[in-house]
């Protein structure tokens, strides 16, 4: 089973940026504990970060893995290119934020990914990824 996260705009920011919303933990640190999970659940995870739409597109379209775990940042709120990349590959996703967004600005409750992805997990900061790891296993597995 292999799994791609993907990491999207600003998120390379984390532990610095505005850390009452996003916590103190770093890209680093978060990835640390997606690998420690994974090794736990005996799936092979690769990690990537991108400020870049085009290059997200690029990734998801060339992707091998069997499945997606992604935090799209602010692509979340305007990306056509990532979802139709999704659409596309035909690859099951998982969409996960740190923040709920549902409980921020308006411009953030709206996600062009939601509608294409598995589920959705929002809120939850550094368990949002673990928890989007154990759906993304466990939905392959029932497949
Ligand atoms: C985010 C929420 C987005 O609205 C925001 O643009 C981000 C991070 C989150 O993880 O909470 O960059 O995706």
């Amino acid at each position: 089973m292999k799994i791609l996260v993907i990491h999207g705009p600003n998120l390379d920011l984390l532990g610095n940026r505005e850390p009452e919303i996003y916590g103190k933990a770093t890209l680093v640190e978060i990835n640390k504990k997606i690998q420690d999970l994974a090794k736990e659940k005996e799936v092979e995870v690769r990690i990537i970060q991108s400020n870049h739409e085009g290059e997200i597109v690029e990734e998801i379209s060339n992707s091998k893995e069997d499945v997606l775990v992604i935090n799209p940042a602010a692509y979340t709120h305007t990306s056509v290119a990532i979802r139709d990349a999704i659409v596309a590959r035909k690859i099951p996703t998982v969409e996960v934020h740190l923040s709920n967004i549902y409980a921020r600005e308006e411009f953030r409750h709206k996600s062009l990914i939601a509608p294409v992805a598995v589920g959705q997990i929002s809120g939850f900061s550094v368990d949002s990824y673990l928890l989007g790891l154990r759906a993304a296993i466990s939905y392959l597995k029932k497949k």
